[in-house]
This record gives C-alpha cells, structure tokens and sequence, in this order.
C-alpha cells in the first residue's frame, strides 16, 4: 500500500447512509475526505482524535514492526462510524448483519467499530484482511489478535482528548515501552477493575485476554518462541486457539499433546528417542481424520476430542515437498491438545516411524524426559498444551 491507496477513486455510499456521507470531491485523498466528513457531521473533534490516533500508531508499528502506512490508515478511519447515532447504530448493525453479542443489543456504540470497517469495506473499497481486522476490533479487541489489532488497540487509548486525565493512562504510557502486550494488559485491568465499572463486558474482550495470558506463557518458553529446525524444515509456532480462514489450505500436519485425563501420553521410538506424536496428512485427508489416524497407528488408542493452542508455521528449504500433495515451501502444522484412549498398541506401519514405547506420565516427568534427550522444543511444546489445557478447564487457576 502506498500513498496512491490513499487516493479514494470515489466513496460508495448506501442510501441509508447517505446523510451523513458529504459528496466526493476530485482528487481527494482519504485523510481530507474524512477531515470533511467529520466537518459536515460536526464533529471536529473526533478528527483530531483519528488524526492523533494515526500519528499515535505511525509509532508504534516503526516501533513494533507492523505495517506503518496501514497503520497510519487505520488510525484516520477507525472511528468513522461515530458520525452515526447510537439508535441507528443497532439497526445498521442489523442490516448488515453484524449484531453478534448481548453486549451490542445493551450498548449499541458498541458495534462502531464493526461498522467502520464495513464503512472501510463497502464504502471507501478497502479489501486488506489485516487492516479490517485492526478497524473492527479497535475497541474490545478478540481472540484471533494480528499485531496490527494491537497497535491500533493502543494508540487509540493513548489519543482520547481526555486521555492524560485517565489514572491509568501513565502507566500505560511506561508499559508500551515494554510492549504491546504490557500496555493491553494495564488498560483491560483497569477496565475491569471492580464489578459494574464497564456498563458490559464484550465477550470478544474477554476472549482476547485469555489469547494475551496464553502469549505471556509463550514468550516465557525459550526453545519455543525461537524457530525450530527440523530436517530441512524451519518452523515458528505462534499461539492461537483458532486458525485463520485465509490459512486452512496450508495445513499439512497436525501433532497433538496426547492426554489421558490429567496426565499425558509419550511416545518413544525404537532407537530410544521421544517424538512428538501426530503427523503428515493424506491427500485429501481432513486434519481431524489424519489425526485420528496418527494416533491410532502412534499411540494404539482412540482420538476422543482436539483442541488447538497454535501453529507452527512452516518453510522448507528442499526443492520439492516432502510428499507430492503437501504445500511447498510453505505450510501449517497444526499444534493442540485433546484425549485420547488407549485400546491397543501402535500400528508400527512398516513405513512410518516403529513406536517401542507409549507411556502415560505427570506433565513433569513428560518435560524432564524431553530435556534429558535433547528435545526443549518438545518440552516445551507439551508445556504449552499443558498450559492450554489448564487454560481451558472451569476454576482453572492457569
Ligand atoms: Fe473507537
Ligand atoms: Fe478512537
């Protein structure tokens, strides 16, 4: 993207919205089409607000490596939706679909920020997936959270008129200069500080903390949060309890931290080593499926439920794919937890990789085993699930 996205061929403006939308001019660009549009609607101030925002975010993506010049746009346009009321918030909502919890119904302002990135969209033709995304969770943030979510997230509680008068607002200042992360974490823990003090609470909001807490106990991993080289693949794992859309076609392999009950299933090839059960999917073959098969032909049991906790993101530097039909160079290999039952022995496929041992262990004794043999990566890959899996048990103190 570059300054010439920045010049609007024309505005698209629906009937419904056609008050509040003042004519397009010839060569606007979409700064001054949006300085006109918060004019018309009499309100300046909201404009010098975007327009700190955008500034705001300029600096933290140079500062965080997100992408500036979106950044910068997302700072302008994120709360376009403002010049509309509150009342006709929720109807448009309704018309376009985008109603999706109590807490909208409750407090339609609300959804301003679904609605600016459909004005964004339908309106003004913006496509990029990243850019949307940041403009519609600007307020309450969600699960799925993109770095761009979060320097926008940030900039805007920086760049309320009434920001310096906030109590919060100091040490929010001191904790982005640690990271992102810190800054969220001071502003949720402040909304949330008593009861009753946010009028509801979205449950996007409530989502996006349990993605933050789970990003904290990531980082903490030293041999996961560095790439992990396997063979000729190098594979970053990232955190995240749902796969993008847009990433369901890379998915190639699917692993899984294999438990029974409370406790966690190891497997240990022959020559002695501990591996990481699951594997490469058939052609054709559903995750879920090639799953069940790995650890039927692995582990000698039944899959009885998976959960995602993240990804490894991967790239391989051999010339060709591994086998014909997975990605190249690049592919997903799809990291969770979930039950298993053990009814059998492993399959031991005279292809795949001969099981000698499959053992049921203490989350300890599944990391001291990994370590001894030189796999922190599996280590700390079983602590994550561990950790995702405490995460997502009720009265869990994870
Ligand atoms: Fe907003
Ligand atoms: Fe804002």
């Amino acid at each position: 993207m570059s300054e010439a996205a920045w010049k609007l061929e024309t505005v698209n403006v629906p009937l419904e919205l056609a008050s509040y939308f003042p004519s397009f001019e010839a060569g606007d660009t979409i700064d001054r089409y949006i300085e006109r549009l918060f004019d018309w609607n009499q309100q300046g101030d909201t404009w010098i607000h975007c327009q700190a925002v955008a500034e705001q975010a300029k600096q933290l993506a140079e500062r965080y490596g997100a992408n500036i010049e979106l950044a910068v746009l997302a700072g302008w346009i994120h709360d376009i939706s403002t010049v509309i009321p509150d009342e006709e918030k929720f109807a448009l909502g309704e018309r376009y679909e985008l109603v999706t919890a109590d807490a909208e119904r409750q407090v339609p302002f609300l959804l301003h920020q679904r609605l600016s990135a459909w004005i964004a969209e339908h309106v003004f033709g913006y496509d990029n997936a990243e850019l949307l995304h940041a403009i519609e969770c600007h307020t309450t943030l969600r699960e799925d959270l993109e770095l761009l979510d979060k320097v926008l997230f940030v900039a805007d509680k920086l760049s309320w008129a009434d920001s310096d008068a906030a109590p919060y607002i100091a040490a929010m200042r001191s904790a982005v200069e640690q990271s992102l992360e810190q800054a969220i974490d001071v502003y949720i823990a402040d909304m949330l500080a008593y009861p009753g003090k946010l009028a509801v609470v979205h449950p996007w909001l409530e989502a996006a903390q349990i993605t933050l807490e789970m990003e904290r106990y990531y980082h903490s991993l030293t041999a996961l949060s560095k790439p992990i080289i396997w063979g000729p693949v190098t594979a970053r794992f990232r955190p995240l309890r749902q796969l993008l859309p847009n990433q369901q076609a890379l998915v190639s392999n699917v692993s899984i931290v294999p438990m029974v009950e409370d406790r966690f299933v190891m497997i240990q090839l022959t020559d002695g080593r501990w591996e990481l059960p699951g594997g490469t999917l058939e052609p054709n073959e559903l995750p879920l499926d090639g799953l069940r098969r790995e650890v039927r032909e692995e582990i000698g049991g039944e899959l009885l439920d998976y959960q995602l906790f993240g990804y490894f993101a991967c790239e391989s530097s051999a010339d060709t794919a591994y086998r014909e039909h997975i990605p190249h160079p690049r592919f997903i290999r799809l990291a969770g937890f979930g039950q298993v039952r053990l009814d059998g022995k492993p399959l031991n496929p005279p292809d795949g990789e001969q099981i000698a041992t499959v053992d049921v262990v203490t989350i300890e004794e599944a990391e001291r085993r990994f370590r001894s043999t030189g796999r922190d990566d599996l280590a700390d890959f079983y602590l994550m699930g561990h950790y995702a899996w405490r995460q997502s048990q009720p009265q869990s103190d994870a």
